[in-house]
């Protein structure tokens, strides 16, 4: 007999998209979603896919040549969209026939879904409301991920909740819609899939697997942390913008604090420019999360971290990790 069979009717259109066990993505993290846990993800019946962040064209080849060594299983491949070399990453994407393209990072630029879907793949979409929603469907998307601001990484305004009340009755009987954001148990994986989701995607909780190359100093700070202290970078002047980024608190988002108000004194005095002004706020977190997440410097790097955090306590291989969240979506379904 299958193990779940409640959660696999449910999960059933999103796994045949993926092209996997479950219809449960490992969302892309930077420097964390490489080779080996995005390997271990698809091993263990979920979806992994691989950050590629900034990393260049040649990169990305030998990244997914390296994690294509690794597993049978698909796996896709997370594109930020400002990235300058997009459509070269796309290349590379079609030259490996990667079935799943995830854009992430803003409005997917003119002629990149039509440039994934011509080398045959699917491509996902994160819309941040209802009608960019519409609109990316319309654009050509396969599927959707609605990600709320409990989610580690860079966030919208709006809450998981609030985003799958509002899209998920709208859109997910026609469409595949799978929900990102402060999900730490099987529980909210079930009420998702009640309410008509196809999927679910999670980082936080798989970022410090066994198998997450994750430094073990990075790995500690998520264990400690509670869900009070992963909080979303504050923007202090209306004149210097900043992109909301949820992370745990150190030494480093005090000090970024410090620095938008020591930069918009600059500005004050006319000491700086504007543009001098913005490019000193924007490259402050520059290399941050490498610094966190490869060299474990959890002070000054970049903690990023989802509000689940709290519910991750100790290192664990991803394939307990799956179960354990396939036996709680499985046995609040039996409840009901
Ligand atoms: C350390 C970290 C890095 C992330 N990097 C990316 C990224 O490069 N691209 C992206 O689309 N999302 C990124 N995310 C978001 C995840 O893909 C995922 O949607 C999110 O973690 C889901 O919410 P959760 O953290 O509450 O599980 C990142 C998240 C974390 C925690």
């Amino acid at each position: 007999m299958m193990a779940y069979p409640r959660a696999h009717a449910l999960m059933k259109r999103g796994a045949e998209f993926l092209g996997s066990e479950y219809a449960i993505l490992c969302g892309a993290m930077s420097w964390v979603s490489e080779r080996n846990l995005v390997s271990a993800i698809s091993n263990a019946g979920g979806f992994g896919v691989i950050a590629c962040g900034a990393m260049t064209p040649e990169l990305l080849d030998a990244e997914i040549t390296a994690t294509k060594a690794l597993t049978s299983k698909p796996f896709g491949v997370n594109l930020i969209t400002m990235h300058p070399g997009l459509f070269d990453l796309i290349a590379v994407c079609a030259r490996h026939s990667i079935g799943l393209v995830v854009l992430a990072g803003g409005i997917p630029p003119k002629g990149s879904i039509e440039a994934i879907k011509e080398a045959g793949a699917k491509v996902i979409c994160i819309p941040p409301t209802l009608a960019l929603a519409k609109k990316y469907l319309r654009s050509g998307a396969d599927a959707l991920v609605i990600e709320g601001m409990e989610a580690g990484g860079h966030i919208g305004p709006v809450s998981t909740s609030v985003l799958a009340q509002e899209i998920l009755p709208e859109l997910a009987a026609d469409h595949l819609v799978f929900v990102a954001g402060g999900i730490g148990r099987g529980e909210a994986i079930a009420s998702y899939l009640e309410m008509g989701a196809a999927g679910v995607q999670l980082g936080t909780r798989f970022a410090c697997a066994s198998e997450s190359i994750a430094h073990p100093a990075f790995k500690a700070a998520f264990f400690r942390g509670n869900a009070r202290d992963a909080i979303a970078s504050v923007q202090v002047d209306p004149r210097l913008p900043v992109i909301p980024v949820r992370a745990l608190k150190n030494k480093g988002t005090e000090e970024f604090t410090a620095k938008q108000l020591e930069v918009a004194k600059l500005l004050d005095s006319g000491a700086i420019e504007m543009g001098e002004a913005q490019l000193q706020i924007e490259h402050f977190w520059a290399g941050a999360l490498r610094r966190a997440v490869i060299d474990g410097d959890v002070e000054n790097g970049s903690l990023m971290a989802g509000q689940s955090v709290g519910m991750v306590s100790k290192e664990e291989p991803v394939a307990d990790i799956i179960a354990t969240l396939m036996q709680e979506c499985e046995a609040a379904l039996a409840k009901r």
